[in-house]
């Protein structure tokens, strides 16, 4: 458990008083090293009187001393103690003199810890410079966190060095509440951890046993209240988005459909209805200058009528696209399907400069489905590969049935701009679009009516350029 706030904003303030204690000691033995090193010999004297200063001002530091940093026979030669230092301490400063390459070193014992520097602090340094610190000194503050709660200080590694005070309770219903932190002192990365054990009875004195209880009781009793209502209201949440996403979804495909037949009345009309004015128009001229050149007119009134058939055609299409078949499922050739895409695009992709390419399968790849649904897939993956090498010079749109492998299939592929890798997530999901006028629409439509017929739509980057939109059928199924 964190602590509450008013332990944590003690144990903080603990924090901060340590680790500024600690970074003094870094300043301590700067000054300390100066004397021990400029010269040839250290400036005993002058470290005599520091020394007493710092010890004066900073009694948490117990001792100074400064032992020569030798491979083979280290000796104490500046010590602040009483008597001199014990052989284990002046081998153990010595080891990391030797083994120090800037930062200072810790020697964590118990209840106290020395802080060695190698002096000068360079690879030829001669000496061993050493604070000891008391770690209760060093801890010491007159913030209370009462009853049952330790102050610790520890090694980087976890070692214990000293804890003050002591954590445990055998109360009824013991929660540990707990802060660790490392020192903001650089030099003594040492970890401060101050514990607290608290129970019910001891943050309510009132709790003696009967009155305690009956609190657990209802307190308990309210959580699990709080906690189905939660659950609750999730749950309820999960089931509104559910619906949501259904509506949203059977209206993005209504709205599909009218959108995709008005954009394409708009878009297929436009073609024969230029070429029916522009010829009509040349007609009359003709008509009017050389009245005599009945063939010439005869011809112009031909294109007129084809055009005007065509445009028929392409009604007659979109009316059988807006009303919703009823019919069962019927044998639907792919071959046929493709042609008649084929003718409906030809006209229209002649003018925009793009090829269109058809490889039929020699047998007839025949799935069961609905036609005129699936003119619809196919005409949809056609018109992106199109709106895709708009801007393309050489646009090939390349229109592929075959049977393979137990599958019926029908290729879709341009050589146009591809998808870019950020976008594919996104590809299926209605109204997901990069064009300008783009509805967004016409994959998440594909893939339901797909889906439908137990089919697969793929619409992958194709091998070098463009995109390659496979629709793919089981065989079994496919031929009933
Ligand atoms: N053949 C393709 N080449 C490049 N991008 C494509 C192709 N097919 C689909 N896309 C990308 O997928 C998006 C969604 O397509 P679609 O669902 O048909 O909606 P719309 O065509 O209205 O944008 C397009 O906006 C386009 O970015
Ligand atoms: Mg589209």
């Amino acid at each position: 458990m964190e602590f509450n706030t008013d332990l944590s904003e003690k144990a903080l303030s603990l924090h901060r008083l340590v680790s500024q204690r600690a970074d003094q000691h870094d300043a301590h033995l700067t000054g300390l090293s100066a004397l021990a090193s400029t010269n040839q010999k250290p400036l005993f004297g002058m470290m005599t009187s520091l020394s007493s200063t710092i010890q004066k001002f900073y009694p948490r530091i117990t001792s100074i001393d400064l032992v020569t940093r030798s491979p083979n026979n280290p000796l104490e030669i500046f010590s602040t103690r009483q008597s001199s230092l014990d052989n284990l301490t002046i081998q153990q400063i010595n080891k990391a003199a030797l083994a120090a390459t800037g930062p200072l070193r810790i020697i964590p014992k118990d209840g106290y810890y020395l802080l060695v520097k190698r002096s000068p602090n360079t690879d030829a340094a001669r000496y061993g410079l050493s604070l000891t610190i008391d770690a209760n000194a060093l801890l010491q503050n007159d913030l209370d966190f009462g009853a049952n709660s330790a102050i610790s200080l520890l090694t980087p590694k976890g070692a214990s060095i000293l804890r003050i005070g002591d954590a445990s309770s055998d109360g009824f219903f013991p929660q540990e509440l707990k802060f660790r932190q490392v020192l903001g002192s650089q030099s003594q990365p040492l970890v401060l951890e101050i514990r607290k054990i608290v129970t019910p009875a001891g943050l309510f004195p009132w709790a003696s046993s009967l009155t305690f209880t009956l609190f657990l009781g209802f307190v308990l009793f309210a959580v699990n209240t709080y906690w189905k209502q939660l659950r609750h209201a999730k749950l309820a949440e999960k089931r509104a988005l559910l619906r949501e996403n259904e509506a949203r979804i059977a209206q993005a495909s209504r709205i599909n459909s009218l959108g995709e037949m008005a954009s394409g009345i708009a878009h297929e009309l436009t073609q024969p209805l230029t070429a029916i004015l522009s010829q009509s128009q040349a007609g009359e001229r003709i008509a009017k200058l050389k009245p005599e050149e009945t063939e010439k007119i005869v011809s112009v009134l031909n294109a007129i009528s084809q055009q005007a058939t065509r445009a028929g055609n392409i009604l007659e299409r979109l009316r059988k696209w807006s009303t919703k078949s009823t019919k069962g499922l019927e044998q639907v050739d792919l071959n046929k399907v493709a042609q008649d895409i084929n003718d409906l695009m030809m006209a229209d992709l002649k003018e925009k400069g793009i090829r269109l390419k058809l490889s039929l399968s020699s047998t007839a790849p025949i799935i069961l489905a609905d036609a005129v649904q699936i003119e619809q897939v196919v005409f949809n993956l056609a018109r992106n590969g199109v709106e895709a090498m708009e801007r393309i010079q050489n646009g090939c749109l390349e229109i592929d049935t075959r049977m393979n492998d137990g599958w019926t299939v029908i290729t879709i592929s341009d050589n146009g701009t591809g998808i870019p890798a950020d976008i594919r997530p996104n590809l299926y999901d209605p109204f997901f679009t990069t064009k300008t006028n783009g509805m967004g629409l016409g994959l998440s439509l594909c893939e339901g009516i797909v889906e439908r017929f137990g089919g697969i739509l793929k619409v992958e980057n194709g091998k070098d350029c463009g995109v390659v939109s496979k629709v793919s059928f089981k065989l079994d199924q496919s031929n009933g």
